[in-house]
């Protein structure tokens, strides 16, 4: 069994040059000129990067307790109900948990793991040094004999990062694939099959389609909470980016894409609306009524996402899901 007893030196390894450390702990130039193109499309758009800053992070962990949205729990419940069989059926060496954060639901997956006495190694990946840090020490303490090995980077650049070897399981949890479009998630998907071995896993966790009031109202809660999240990102981008957006001159607009199944997130500009972004060296001009795209949220049907998942060489294993059918998990296999 592997053994490592220091933060210091499971990250080791991982130790990046300063220009590296700038390009995932910092807005990139690239994220700069992502956001460039989004603004100037139409509707014009804000990557999702934009919306965690540290008050972005705290708004969303405050969204997973709110009484309409069902997703978080609805997760840790599957991962409850089910980790023994993932650990039975994978029999990974090696878990791999992209965009890990603090690892909170994972611990579940971990301990049944570790019951079944086969892991040898666990590799969060996030693009947060400091929360990275903190997550590696606390399962360090908690697995003694669990080699954890964190890698700093961003799960859509940064996958060739992940160490190979023995039987591996990505899991990529929470929902979070539902942020991308069509295009990047396939994309994703494809990187993720080129990086894993055939036999090696994947775990996605995804909200499934259900009735629209339902969904609409995880997305546009009472308290007000995915308002003050989503109005976030503007002021994120006028604090990082020297912007004069007027944040309280948009309503805040969700609404249901039956066509694309996905929840639209937007901002819609009460009064016309110009203002200057400094560090792209933009105005953005908006006419009265115009909407600014902050996030899209797909959800899945059973059948689209094995599909969608087989389309890129992930096949042969089981899909979860809570006992009101709200979230699913697919475990799939990277085929020969
Ligand atoms: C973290 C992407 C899963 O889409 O439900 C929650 C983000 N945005 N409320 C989601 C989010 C507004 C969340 N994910």
């Amino acid at each position: 069994m592997h053994h490592s007893d220091q933060t210091a030196d499971d990250t080791a390894d991982n130790t990046f040059s300063a220009d590296e450390r700038a390009e995932t702990e910092t807005p990139s130039a690239e994220a700069h000129a992502e956001l460039r193109r989004a603004l100037q499309r139409r509707p014009r758009t804000v990557p999702p990067r934009w919306l965690y800053d540290d008050r972005g992070s705290d708004l969303f962990d405050q969204i997973t307790r709110l009484p309409e949205y069902y997703q978080t729990e609805a997760e840790r419940q599957i991962l409850a109900d089910h980790s023994t069989m993932i650990a039975e059926m994978t029999a990974a060496t090696t878990v791999i948990e992209l965009g890990s954060g603090t690892s909170d639901k994972t611990r579940t997956l971990l301990d049944a793991f570790a019951a079944r006495g086969m892991i040898e190694r666990f590799v969060p990946l996030d693009v947060s040094e400091a929360t990275l840090l903190d997550a590696a020490a606390m399962l360090g303490e908690r697995y003694p004999d669990l080699d954890v090995s964190p890698v700093i980077g961003d799960f859509n650049q940064h996958l060739h990062r992940l160490p190979t070897g023995g039987t591996r399981l990505v899991a990529f949890l929470g929902g979070t694939i539902g942020n991308f479009y069509r295009e990047e998630r396939t994309a994703f998907l494809g990187a993720l099959a080129d990086v894993l071995d055939p036999g090696d896993w994947v775990l996605l966790g995804v909200d499934l389609i259900k009735p629209v009031d339902r969904l609409l109202s995880a997305y546009n809660d009472s308290a007000g909470t995915t308002d003050a999240f989503i109005r976030n990102a503007l002021s994120v981008i006028n604090r990082e980016l020297g912007g004069n957006i007027d944040v309280g001159n948009f309503d805040y607009v969700p609404f249901w894409d039956g066509r694309e199944e996905r929840i639209d997130m937007r901002l819609r500009a009460c009064e016309p609306e110009r203002a200057r972004i400094e560090a792209l060296d933009l105005d953005v001009e908006l006419e009265s009524g115009e909407e600014l795209r902050i996030e899209i949220s797909t959800k899945f049907s059973q059948g689209r996402l094995l599909a969608e998942l087989a389309e890129v060489g992930f096949a042969d294993g089981a899909f979860f899901t809570d006992p009101a059918n709200d979230f699913g998990i697919a475990l799939v296999r990277r085929q020969p």
